[in-house]
């Protein structure tokens, strides 16, 4: 894939949509009024719109490495309070894959510079639920759950925001933990119990 090809697949693009609809720039230059938050892994096998078969305009993405939302990374933040503040979405999905390498980075001992402070946060989520995970002997099966819990975790970091927690009252602003398979393609609902979580942690985290 060069650069060339990208420029050339964007005309191509163009022109199959406005064989479809005419009018389609024109409509989506109008704004954006989304119902889901996507926020995943910059990974470039997890591509959001693809997976979830949405086309533009559907969806307001946010992506980093092992799709965190660490409480204080003004990206992370300000891109929930716009989304669910200003755009209204009615739900945030927090997505995590197998296999994610940011993930197995944190499960390693090295030191990897300006990305030690991030993985923390992922190691953090193990210490959490270390009971659990030591209790898993197969290495593949633990790398698995912890990219589920990391996912779960990532969920109550959303939860504990004033603007989730506000939405959540006002018009029932629903988050969701997905897990995509990389190796089948399948999106999984980890079927978080949020009402269950949530009234654990609004003893401590409820702000509004
Ligand atoms: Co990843």
């Amino acid at each position: 894939m060069n650069v060339e090809q990208i420029f050339s697949n964007n005309r191509k693009w163009i022109a199959e949509r406005l064989k479809i609809d005419g009018n389609y720039f024109k409509n989506l230059s109008k704004g954006q009024n989304p119902e889901f938050l996507y926020i995943g892994c910059s990974d470039s096998r997890v591509t959001a719109e693809e997976l979830m078969g949405v086309q533009p305009g559907d969806v307001f993405v946010f992506r980093n490495i092992a799709n965190m939302v660490p409480n204080n990374d003004l990206s992370a933040m300000s891109v929930i309070t716009y989304s669910v503040s200003h755009l209204k979405v009615n739900h945030i999905v927090v997505c995590g894959h197998y296999y994610c390498t940011g993930v197995k980075a944190a499960m390693q001992s090295a030191d990897l510079g300006i990305l030690n402070p991030w993985l923390r946060n992922i190691r953090d989520v193990y210490r959490l639920h270390k009971k659990e995970l030591d209790s898993i002997d197969d290495e593949e099966e633990k790398y698995k759950r912890l990219v589920e819990l990391n996912v779960q975790e990532q969920c109550i970091n959303v939860i504990k925001t004033a603007d989730v927690q506000k939405a959540n009252k006002e018009r029932n602003l629903k988050v969701h933990g997905w897990v995509f398979d990389v190796h089948s393609g399948k999106l999984i609902d980890l079927k978080i119990d949020f009402d269950k979580i949530l009234g654990e942690i609004m003893e401590i985290y409820r702000i509004i």
